[in-house]
């Protein structure tokens, strides 16, 4: 769309069961909050709207966890993640919550409209049901080994490693997330959204054209999903909580939390035209069923197929509503070397840093941005975090506007002289030229990457602006030359002054914290965006604020203490599971029935990585009588190079199954905990392959 009469900018609605890390800000908030505060700078009619997700397995499963209900769970924990974002200067326009009225109401119309329009499939399917909790085993509630990669704890909705959408079905080796028990397969009536036949459909065909223009990481994985084939889904669940599906023989059933929480971007915004604007009549519609409107959804990549996919078809059936316009989805962020994970508590909570680090959200907005993983998983390290605020932040930005602002109340008492005279020194002709052309450069990438949501790169250009700045006062040395010609040194003050205005301009888009204490040093309030492009943004006789330090050194020890608690939550994950995260052993079984499982060993011939799996490896075992082709999820610890040779345990006379195209003759028997260590894989001459093991 070239140029949209409105935007419409979602955030990922975050699940009401924590707190917020900063997994979460890089890759989802901030993106988003940095695009939106463009567009209002560019004077671009904007509604940004986010909320709390509050329902579906995961907030059950806290509740039962901490022993309150799930109201009691998303009450505590909407509190929290709104003042988070707030803090953070996450500037949504509305923050919705998925258990209000409106909400409900809109996801049961919803429903009903495309139920209305024949659009479901009624099915009676068997599901996974727990006999010990009694219940249905929904989404999260159930856990195993992902078909496609091979990651072995994927959820029954979706592998978080992948992102592909499962069934729990799909899994392999399936557990109850409830009881640790095996689940049994029992029937129910459920409502499907028929998505392999929408797939076909001219609209959808139509709508798959936007890819094109989207990130490349979003297209790959779209595209490899359809040409996989799509297959029905069910938008309804056997549970107690959630939005009640509204139909007269759908009692116990609710709405599959993946169809309520996106319409409870609509819900939202018909909340925010209805309490924040008084002529709010039908307005929530001009952003949802406008098609001169762009709806740009900011997600985590495991929320990619039920953005560009799942959701679109569910606006697309309905037939009122526009589709999404892009889906900038942000790949994951590393810690320290390890993937984020809530249950290990191996983050970086935002409350815990806003109590180390108060008044210094800048620095970590600042950080975020430029390590986002926008095409690619990231790092985050505390080192580098370090590194960032002290010798770009702080020795660049920081250095700058000091050294201006200094300087100015020192050589004019904070009032903007007037300028007499044209430069004639050659030297400061040319460094006067040379920094114009760079900052002029710099700051038309930084719009240019703003526009195509780079926001890596536009912030890196914003600070060039810094740079460019101090290699000016640099190469021109105000304070030596005030003493020999004040004339020259009035009109580099004042370049210098000019530079911090367009930096404090742009300062509002990435660092808000900043950008409002610099306008109140600099004594501005309302500029224009578009006045970055100008020469002279502030006029003679203008008066300053005082001079304020934006921002301190990160110090060694600081970085140790966090340092210091990451090491302290990496002992403790790795003594506890020991006591706390081990499986219950199973009920007894009778050696009849052991004796039904052959074990033998087998010996590895061959070892290949299976493609687009990155967690799974193709095996040729050895078997003694025969030769086996054996699929393992092992890609991540061992190289296939280093289990050639080697005599593993083989479960023998399991039933074949087709993973990824490709038959599974076998099982390897393997343990290994979240840091990955296997173990089973012997030596090379042990025991003859095919040998039984009991
Ligand atoms: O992954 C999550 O945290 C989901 N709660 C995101 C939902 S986004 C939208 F659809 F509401
Ligand atoms: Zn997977």
């Amino acid at each position: 769309m070239s140029d949209p009469k409105r935007y419409l900018i979602t955030a990922a609605l975050p699940y009401a069961n924590g707190p917020v890390h900063i997994g979460h800000l890089a890759g989802c908030y901030l993106p988003a909050d940095i695009y939106v505060r463009y567009l209002k700078a560019k004077g671009k009619d904007v509604v940004f709207i986010c909320g709390s997700d509050e329902h579906g397995v995961p907030i059950t499963i806290k509740a039962k966890k901490e022993g309150i209900t799930p109201q009691q769970v998303v009450d505590k924990y909407n509190d929290i993640m709104k003042n988070a974002f707030a803090e953070f200067g996450i500037k949504f326009s509305y923050y919705g919550r998925t258990s209000s009225k409106v909400h409900h109401d809109t996801a049961q119309d919803f429903f009903k409209s495309l139920y209305d329009k024949g659009v479901f499939k009624e099915e009676i399917t068997q599901q996974y049901y727990d006999e010990e909790a009694k219940q249905f085993l929904a989404d999260r509630y159930i856990t195993g080994t992902c078909p496609r990669c091979g990651n072995l704890g994927a959820y029954g909705d979706q592998c978080e490693k992948c992102g592909t959408s499962l069934s729990p079905t799909d899994l392999i080796n399936p557990k109850s997330a409830l009881s640790g028990a095996t689940p049994v397969l029992k029937e129910t009536k459920n409502w499907f959204l028929p998505m392999g036949e929408i797939q076909q459909s001219d609209a959808f065909q139509a709508y798959i054209k936007r890819f094109d223009n989207w990130k490349s990481n979003i297209k790959g994985q779209c595209q490899s999903w359809l040409t996989e084939g799509l297959q029905s889904r069910a938008m309804t669940r056997d549970l107690d909580w959630g939005v009640p599906v509204p139909l007269r023989d759908a009692d116990g059933k609710v709405l599959y939390v993946w169809f309520d929480a996106p319409i409870g971007y609509i819900s939202a915004t018909k909340e925010y035209f209805s309490s924040n604007v008084s002529d709010n009549n039908g307005k929530w519609e001009d952003y949802w069923m406008n098609e001169d409107t762009a709806l740009v959804h900011f997600i985590g990549k495991d929320n990619i197929v039920f953005h560009a996919i799942i959701f679109p078809m569910m606006l697309m059936t309905h037939g009122k509503y526009i589709l999404p316009t892009n889906v900038p989805a942000n790949e994951f962020l590393n810690l320290e070397g390890d993937k984020i994970s809530t249950s290990r508590n191996w983050a970086v909570w935002l409350h815990e840093y806003l109590v180390d680090f108060p008044n210094r959200q800048d620095e970590l907005r600042y950080v975020l941005t430029s390590i986002a993983p926008e095409t690619k998983d990231s790092e985050f390290t505390w080192k580098d975090y370090q590194t960032r605020v002290n010798s770009e932040l702080v020795s660049i930005f920081g250095n700058f506007v000091n050294r201006v602002m200094v300087l100015s109340h020192k050589f004019y008492n904070g009032v903007l002289p007037s300028k007499q005279v044209e430069l004639t020194d050659e030297k400061l002709i040319t460094a006067r030229k040379n920094c114009f052309e760079d900052i002029k450069q710099s700051l038309e990438k930084m719009q240019q990457n703003l526009e195509e949501i780079k926001l890596r790169e536009a912030l890196s250009e914003w600070i060039n602006v810094a740079r460019a700045g101090n290699k000016y006062l640099a190469e021109t040395e105000p304070w030596k030359l005030v003493k020999t010609d004040e004339e020259s040194t009035k009109i580099i003050m004042l370049d210098a002054l000019q530079i911090c205005t367009k930096l404090a301009i742009s300062a509002e888009v990435f660092l808000p914290h900043t950008a409002k204490k610099l306008k109140t040093m600099l004594a501005v309030s309302e500029l224009q965006w578009n006045q970055i492009f100008d020469e002279n943004i502030l006029s003679a006789n203008h008066t300053l604020g005082a001079a304020e330090i934006l921002y301190k050194q990160v110090e060694d020890e600081e970085i140790q203490k966090q340092l210091t608690r990451l090491e302290e939550i990496k002992k403790a994950n790795t003594q506890q599971p020991a006591a706390s995260n081990l499986e219950e052993v199973k009920p007894d079984i009778s050696y009849e029935d052991f004796d039904k499982i052959d074990l033998r060993v087998g010996k590895v011939l061959e070892a290949e990585k299976v493609p687009k799996a990155d967690k799974l490896l193709k095996l040729t075992v050895d078997l003694g009588f025969e030769k086996r082709t054996i699929l393992s999820g092992i890609a991540e610890y061992y190289k296939p190079e280093e289990l050639v040779g080697k005599l593993v345990t083989v479960v023998a006379n399991l039933a074949p199954r087709k993973i990824r195209g490709i038959e599974s003759q076998g099982m390897l028997l393997m343990a290994g905990n979240d840091f990955g260590k296997l173990y089973n894989v012997g030596s090379e001459k042990d025991i003859e392959p095919g040998s039984v093991v009991k």
